[in-house]
């Protein structure tokens, strides 16, 4: 039976990448930061469904100590996803060194050494690794200079650790266009969220599904490594 491990898995996109995933029959370890009641819902929802098949994990990935120990106590797996990240606002005009510390440890040093630390394991299955990008990686967001600046930084980690780790690992990356509205400090006005539909070729958000399957056909894609698939209803095509 082969083994997931999918960061930030307790809610939204990383929830349904849990569930499609272990649909299409892998064993799940869900890391949550602070959603341990979702997180321990959902292992619990998926082991009714198959026995023994899920369990959780708790890490901060902006603490880069906190990462070893959560290794440690994974002694088999085949698929790491690394999904979970910061996301809010950083107007250049107040920037300071806490927010560029937590969203860059979160969003790149975490992932990098989280993906480093396991790649012992990930050897061994010749598994794989896929990391949750952004479109925003490539063409800024405004007023998100240092989220920006960090998915930019994790499409290189995607391509970088892809030429290090070959031929034993297979490391790829998925980048969203508008999936889900952000929530809390990052929230948009029903005009902003109008704005951004207008930019979308298919004028329509995306679903969690549509990033959830794309992670597991690369999951199942044994012969592509160094990619980055944009799943943004065509959002690129625009200005
Ligand atoms: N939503 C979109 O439309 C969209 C668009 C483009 C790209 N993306 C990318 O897709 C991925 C998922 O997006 P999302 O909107 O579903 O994410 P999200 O809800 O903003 O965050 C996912 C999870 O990240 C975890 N997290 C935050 N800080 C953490 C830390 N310091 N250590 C460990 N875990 C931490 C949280 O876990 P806990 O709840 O357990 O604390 C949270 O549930 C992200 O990489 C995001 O950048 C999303």
């Amino acid at each position: 039976m082969k083994t997931a491990l999918v960061t930030g898995g307790a809610h939204r996109i990383g929830q349904q990448i849990c569930r499609t995933l272990h649909q299409a029959g892998f064993n799940l370890i869900i890391h949550y930061k602070t959603s341990i009641v979702a997180a321990q819902a959902l292992a619990d929802e998926l082991n009714l469904i198959r026995a023994n098949s899920s369990s959780i994990i708790q890490a901060d990935m902006s603490q880069v100590t906190s990462i070893q120990p959560l290794c440690q106590s994974i002694k088999q797996l085949d698929i790491l996803v690394n999904n979970a990240s910061v996301f809010y606002p950083t107007p250049i005009d107040t920037i300071n060194i806490t927010d560029y510390q937590n969203i860059l440890n979160t969003n790149l040093t975490g992932p990098f050494f989280l993906s480093t630390t396991l790649s012992q394991q990930l050897s061994h299955s010749q598994g794989c690794i896929i990391n949750i990008v952004d479109i925003h990686g490539d063409r800024p967001l405004r007023h998100h200079s240092i989220y920006s600046i960090s998915k930019a930084a994790i499409a290189m980690m995607t391509k970088t650790l892809a030429k290090e780790f070959a031929p034993n690992i297979r490391v790829n990356g998925v980048s969203p266009g508008s999936i889900l509205w952000p929530e809390n400090q990052a929230e948009l006005t029903p005009q902003q969220q109008q704005s951004m539909l207008d930019k979308i070729a298919l004028n329509k958000q995306g679903s969690a599904s549509d990033i959830a399957n794309t992670v597991l056909f690369l999951a199942q894609s044994n012969y592509i490594t160094g990619q980055i698939i944009a799943v943004d209803g065509g959002r690129s095509l625009n200005q």
